[in-house]
């Protein structure tokens, strides 16, 4: 069921990439600029020489900010469309990547590496079907003394809903916020072209933060820092939102999670 789901998710995906070709940044990052903001990079550090897999890696804009800052990276991502861009780019830029196309439910699997660093963010956990098997197969990626870091929406924002039903409405909590069912929409919208609707079903999972955390921690990991922020995807994030906007409640989160 949840396979279904997915593969209804990644035909949305590879319908949203030519647009994402033309609104992500991608010209400052064949210039050489890393399109990561300030704020991951900080709280990531030095990831030179490091081996890093990014999830859910989308074209690839920050994997191969990554590399651009010294990293040898792995992309990994359901949508061939994406990974086609992601591959071209890499060419393009003269930088050997290595891009992998898989669920990720499906990479304990498919993948035996291990790598220094795993990178995740911007989008990524409402799709995910299973947060313990994720967590589980980020530390199967991970060696012994790796890290995992994720920069994402916070999971109380959904809860905030305005009268369409849409996300992030202040002062409005009507949501469930342990809500367990899945959320269908009737086509997958496009965060960088309000017009662009890609005419296919799509699903999303909702994680409170006790499940996300807990999950990391049962599967071998241990939180080094977990942090909030008022601000949803913004600053100069490489592909799309640069509203400064604070409010007053949680609309981002992060977290570093070491192997143990
Ligand atoms: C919001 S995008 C991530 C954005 C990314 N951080 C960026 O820089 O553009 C979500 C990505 O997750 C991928 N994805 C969704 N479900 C997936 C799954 N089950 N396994 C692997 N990739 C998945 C989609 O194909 C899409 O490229």
């Amino acid at each position: 069921m949840a396979h279904r789901m997915t593969q209804a998710n990644r035909q949305g995906w590879d319908g949203l990439v030519a647009t994402h070709t033309r609104t992500y940044h991608i010209d400052r990052l064949i210039a050489g600029t890393p399109l990561v903001n300030d704020l991951i990079r900080s709280e990531v550090g030095d990831v030179s020489g490091k081996s890093l897999a990014h999830l859910l890696c989308h074209i690839g804009t920050d994997t191969l900010s990554w590399a651009l800052l010294g990293a040898r990276v792995t992309g990994i991502d359901i949508s061939p469309e994406a990974l086609k861009v992601a591959r071209q780019l890499a060419q393009q830029m003269g930088i050997e990547a290595d891009f992998i196309e898989a669920d990720v439910m499906d990479v304990m699997e498919k993948v035996n590496r291990k790598f220094d660093i795993v990178f995740s963010s911007t989008g990524v956990l409402c799709w995910i079907p299973d947060i313990r098997h994720y967590a589980r197969t980020v530390r199967h990626l991970l060696n012994d003394t790796g890290f995992f870091y994720l920069h994402d929406g916070h999971p109380f924002r959904s809860v905030l809903l305005d009268e369409a039903g849409e996300m992030g409405a202040p002062n409005r909590i009507q949501g469930d916020y342990f809500r367990k069912e899945v959320w269908r929409y009737a086509g997958m919208g496009d965060y960088t072209d309000p017009e662009l609707v890609v005419p296919v079903n799509s699903f999303e999972w909702h994680w409170t933060m006790g499940e996300i955390i807990t999950a990391f921690c049962d599967a071998g990991m241990r939180i080094v820092f977990l942090h909030e922020y008022p601000q949803y995807f913004y600053g100069g994030y490489s592909a799309y939102n640069e509203d400064e906007s604070v409010e007053l409640y949680p609309c981002t989160f992060s977290f570093k999670a070491v192997a143990e």
